[in-house]
């Protein structure tokens, strides 16, 4: 067994690499030993979350040029839109929004110390061939038919079994730094392991979920989810937007009142949402719209929240763009959802719309903003002010392009199918902001690239070369 330096050392605090010691300390003009690997860790995630985000951009390019030139999808034999757009939802979801939070998980479980850290690269790779091979059977013309549960024949299989691998980590590294400082509070252990154990589900649930045969229950004015699904699905939302900073940073000891508000609030929403059940159930009915709109307290609440921790002043630009996404995209959605509005746009490009400026806007700069806290300094690489804001406006546009869309074609819904000058002039500008927006992503990637190619960012040391 070969004994490395490093594993010479004891469990340390992890570290934010922005705030280690200089280099001339005194005591450090022995051999430099450090146990974390985060900086090399976190921007390997960052680099494959955002391969993935350019590569469904680009995608998205082609779904937005299909739309406006019906004719080229006739270039592409049988990978015409309805093959592409699989890809394209999958990739933004299980790639671009799933991996940062894999990076969060890596964080929280300190699989960024050795010797575990040197699995987290495999394991990464591991994921993406998963959704590579997931993105072979969808464009080959096989899936279920779901969205965003299109996984079918062995993809079905793979990709939980690559959650499961992420899973097999976390749980290495729960097992790895037990004595660790990290875990010092029996409340700290109990939350670890009660994670691990609800996660250990999730490859399950993904498998079961993905049957054509299951369904969830349906707003039958609509087809659409109910209100009380609407509600549920922004619950899930707020309890990671409300655990997320726990895992990231430290909690200013000066303002803990918005964390008793805020949680006292989500549990009263929670039992609300427990009462209205699970059965198909109509938006025209007061009680689902009404129990919806106990959802605008939250925009409010989560500014006030994140305000109570620290945060790296690296973050600061995205922070403040996903708490402005959520000021928007609250009261929007609820709006949508009222009666009289959803009859007109549901089914539309006016719903387009709002899943970009839920996903591309709010869920977009909420990731950026945790991977650039998990970054530190490295988080330079989301900071250009030109992306910035090719980014977030483009986005903008592309939501009000589609809710102009989306209501012309709730009064004649002819709109979005015949070619006419006004969807032609619309679509064109909606592929004009892709292309921003796939130019913005693809400056983030080269910047990761180069990030990856820093000394500090470059290597993570080989798992055989580490005690075991
Ligand atoms: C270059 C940027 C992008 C372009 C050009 C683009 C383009 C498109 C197009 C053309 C559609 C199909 C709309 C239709 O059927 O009429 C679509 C749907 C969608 N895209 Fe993208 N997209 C981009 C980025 C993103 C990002 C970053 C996300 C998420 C993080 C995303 C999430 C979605 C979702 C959820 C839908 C489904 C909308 C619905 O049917 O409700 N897209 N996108």
């Amino acid at each position: 067994m070969s004994l490395s330096l490093s594993s010479a050392v004891t469990f340390a605090p992890p570290q934010d690499p922005a705030v280690e010691r200089p280099l001339n300390a005194p005591e450090l003009n022995a051999p430099r030993i450090t146990t974390s690997s985060a900086p090399q860790v976190f921007a390997f995630a960052a680099w494959h979350s955002l391969a993935w985000l350019v590569f469904a951009n680009a995608i998205g390019v082609l779904l937005a040029a299909m739309l406006l030139i019906p004719s080229l999808n006739g270039l592409f034999d049988a990978w015409t839109y309805g093959r592409w757009m699989p890809v394209h939802l999958n990739l933004q979801l299980y790639g671009w929004s799933s991996l940062p939070l894999l990076a969060f998980l890596f964080k929280v479980y300190a699989v960024d110390r050795e010797p575990v850290a040197a699995w987290s690269r495999p394991v990464l790779w591991v994921w993406s061939s998963a959704l590579a091979i997931g993105s072979v059977t969808w464009i080959t013309g096989h899936s279920s038919g779901k969205l965003f549960l299109d996984w079918t024949g062995y993809s079905r299989v793979l990709f939980p079994l690559a959650i499961l691998a992420t899973w097999m980590l976390l749980a290495y590294a729960l097992i790895r730094s037990w004595n660790g400082p990290e875990y010092a509070s029996p409340l700290a252990r109990a939350g670890k392991i009660i994670g691990l154990a609800l996660l250990f589900a999730v490859p399950l649930l993904l498998y079961i979920s993905a049957s054509p045969t299951l369904y969830p229950p349906i707003n039958p004015d609509t087809g659409g989810p109910t209100g009380a699904s609407q509600l549920e699905s922004t619950l899930v939302t707020i309890a990671i937007l409300l655990v997320l900073p726990f895992g990231l940073t430290r909690r200013k000891a000066t303002r803990s009142w918005p964390l008793t508000v805020s949680w006292t609030v989500f549990f009263a929403e929670s039992i609300l949402c427990l009462g209205l059940g699970r059965a198909d159930v109509s938006h025209h009915r007061p009680t689902q719209y009404i129990s919806l709109g106990s959802l605008l307290v939250w925009i409010p609440l989560i500014p006030t929240y994140f305000a109570a921790f620290e945060w790296h002043p690296n973050t600061r630009r995205w922070r403040i763009a996903f708490l402005c996404w959520w000021s928007l995209l609250i009261p929007t959605g609820w709006a949508l959802f009222l009666p009289g509005i959803l009859d007109h746009f549901k089914f539309t490009d006016g719903l387009v719309g709002h899943s970009l400026l839920s996903m591309a806007g709010f869920v977009t700069a909420l990731l950026i903003f945790v991977m650039v806290q998990l970054l530190g300094e490295g988080g330079w690489i989301f900071n250009g002010t030109w992306s910035f804001y090719v980014w977030n406006l483009s986005v903008l546009a592309y939501v009000l392009l589609m809710s102009v869309a989306g209501w012309q074609e709730g009064s004649h819904p002819a709109f979005a199918i015949v070619p006419g000058t006004a969807r032609n002039i619309i679509y064109a500008l909606r592929l004009l902001v892709g292309v921003l927006m796939f130019i913005a992503s693809a400056d983030w990637l080269i910047d990761a690239s180069k990030l990856l190619r820093e000394p500090a960012y470059a290597q993570i040391p080989n798992a055989r070369s580490q005690i075991r």
